[in-house]
């Protein structure tokens, strides 16, 4: 029996991933529906976090407050336990989500109509925050080689060559789970250099590292080339506190730390929730029992499906290095999209992601979040086998 066995209800908790399916599908009936879809977990955070907001909540009074050293202390500890990376606690700056970090980074370091890469299929605020802050987006789509998602260098090199000035890196992959290794990272970082690129490496998923895997942060390789790297991390996914909202950024470069403190200050961004970091060093230093228990957990859950979904005609699944996600080919079925969503939500009753919201090489593909009990898993795939017989 493990911790993540318990299915709390969260139905009628305001949750987006179980109360907003109504509107965000456009469909009626979105009560009986079981969300496997957007990114956050089904469990509880460490029981540490918990009480360390209760406590707080005790406190009763909530002015403005700021970082203490010893959050600031928990995420250096956190960094160089978790991943062999020795950061300055200098170095560090807040935001309340890594999408606000995304948008505060374009906005630093591109101008009104610049070029900002990204490599599709990836999460889409990569796409939606560079548009709606005036920037054109260029897409070099990552490519399959051997039944997996890869960077092609060649049309990596092309598409820098054309006067973009920053690329934002998704480490590792949502929505693939795929780690990059160290040699891709390195090109990555030798190429962003040749055209003088600043790197925003998102890396929020990076502590969900399944059987073995090792996350890179960018940053760690990138040598001489550190300053023009942008890390943005976060305890949210790792410990399921989205909703608590704290992200950071890890920026060497102090003339950059200024540039982005500027646009901190231009539009009114001040400090966090006081609950946050509290919330944040509860989490790294008392949570990693919780998450070592986690990751096997969320393995099992990924192998289950797969030997499940594996067995229906024209389905592949991957299985991911990294994430709670799955990233399901059904491209040889030939079924539309639509008509693949219509039969998920209408007779299984179950909502994943459909590939496209990742780009369009996503088409063909759906995205199964599987950070919930076993037995809300085996619902799922019981759901989908209904939606496709
Ligand atoms: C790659 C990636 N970045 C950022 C986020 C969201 O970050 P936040 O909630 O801190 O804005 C997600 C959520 O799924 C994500 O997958």
């Amino acid at each position: 029996m493990s911790i993540f066995d318990n299915t709390i209800i969260r139905r009628h908790s305001n949750s987006v991933k179980w109360d907003a399916m109504e509107k965000v599908y456009g469909l009626k009936g979105a009560s009986e529906i079981l969300p496997m879809w957007v990114a956050d977990m089904d469990f509880a955070p460490p029981a540490a976090v918990s009480q360390a907001l209760q406590e707080h909540a005790e406190n009763a009074v909530f002015g403005y407050s700021f970082i203490s050293e010893k959050a600031l202390q928990s995420i250096v500890d956190w960094q160089d336990t978790r991943h062999g990376w020795h950061i300055d606690k200098d170095s560090i700056l807040f935001n309340n989500g890594v999408v606000s970090a995304l948008a505060n980074a374009i906005t630093a370091f591109t101008k009104l109509e610049d070029k900002v890469l990204i490599s599709s299929p990836v999460y889409p605020p990569f796409f939606n925050i560079p548009k709606s802050n005036g920037r054109e987006v260029v897409s070099c789509p990552l490519v399959e080689k051997d039944g997996t998602f890869v960077f092609d260098f060649e049309a990596f090199e092309q598409a820098l060559a054309q006067n973009v000035k920053a690329y934002i890196l998704c480490n590792p992959h949502n929505p693939g789970g795929y780690v990059w290794d160290e040699a891709t990272l390195k090109e990555i970082v030798r190429l962003c250099a040749k055209y003088d690129v600043v790197v925003i490496s998102d890396e929020i998923h990076s502590d969900l590292m399944l059987e073995g895997a090792v996350h890179t942060p960018l940053a760690k390789v990138a040598g001489d080339e550190i300053d023009r790297i942008i890390t943005c991390m976060a305890p949210t996914k790792t410990f399921n506190l989205a909703g608590i909202q704290i992200a950071y950024m890890i920026v060497t470069d102090k003339k950059k730390r200024a540039q982005l403190e500027a646009v901190n200050m231009a539009s009114g961004q001040g400090s966090l929730n006081s609950f946050a970091p509290i919330a944040m060093h509860a989490a790294y230093t008392e949570g990693s029992a919780w998450l070592e228990e986690l990751l096997p957990y969320i393995s099992n859950n990924m192998a289950y499906v797969m030997a499940e979904l594996e067995q229906l005609p024209g389905i592949r699944v991957e299985k991911p290095q990294g994430t709670y996600l799955l990233w399901i080919d059904y491209r040889e079925m030939e079924i539309d999209e639509e008509v693949m969503m219509q039969r998920l939500l209408e007779i299984g009753k179950v909502a994943l992601e459909p590939g496209t919201k990742y780009g369009e090489e996503g088409r063909g593909f759906l995205r199964m979040n599987v950070a919930c009990s076993f037995e809300t898993v085996k619902d799922g795939v019981t759901r989908f086998k209904r939606a496709l017989l």
